[in-house]
């Protein structure tokens, strides 16, 4: 039997109503997900949520990452400084094609402010089923990775 795909989640208060629909909704589809947080809707702040599921992702513990917050930009800010890590807004399935198809995108970052629990559900069933292109974005996204190593 293939391995599980495994993803790491975690939120921020503005985001977590939603992480927990993320979580139940990918558990149903048999995806193995680390929460890592929170595990209440009280007050957070979202760097310390973010950097836990980026070093997850940027030390190959999971797959790809999911972050919530209220716009998902914080949280996609946040992730971005972790060497290796390509955050992307994806409140909208063509967002989330795109950030697979050619930016191999390893963490989606969702607004829980702007996405209802159906959008959501289609957001993370194209980022499952969407695969990197490579070819001609294979040479952009090296460039993405260099401007990190020239700057860490
Ligand atoms: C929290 O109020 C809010 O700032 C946060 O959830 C997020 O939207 C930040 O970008």
């Amino acid at each position: 039997m293939a391995e599980k795909i495994q993803i790491a989640l975690a939120s921020d208060h503005a985001g977590f109503a939603l992480k927990e629909k993320v979580r139940n909704y990918l558990t149903s589809k048999g995806v193995e997900v680390h929460d890592l947080g929170p595990n209440s809707p009280a007050s957070v702040d979202y760097p310390e949520y973010a950097e836990k599921v980026a070093t997850e992702v940027a030390g190959h513990q999971a797959d790809s990452g999911i972050l919530v917050c209220g716009t998902g930009l914080g949280m996609m800010l946040a992730a971005n400084k972790v060497p290796g890590i390509r955050a992307l807004p994806c409140n909208d399935t063509l967002s989330a094609h795109f950030a697979r198809s050619h930016n191999n995108g390893n963490i989606l970052s969702m607004g829980a402010r702007l996405v209802d629990e159906a959008t959501m559900e289609k957001v993370i069933d194209t980022w499952l089923a969407t695969p990197f292109e490579g070819g001609r974005h294979e040479q952009r996204v090296k460039q993405i990775d260099a401007i990190d190593q020239r700057h860490h």
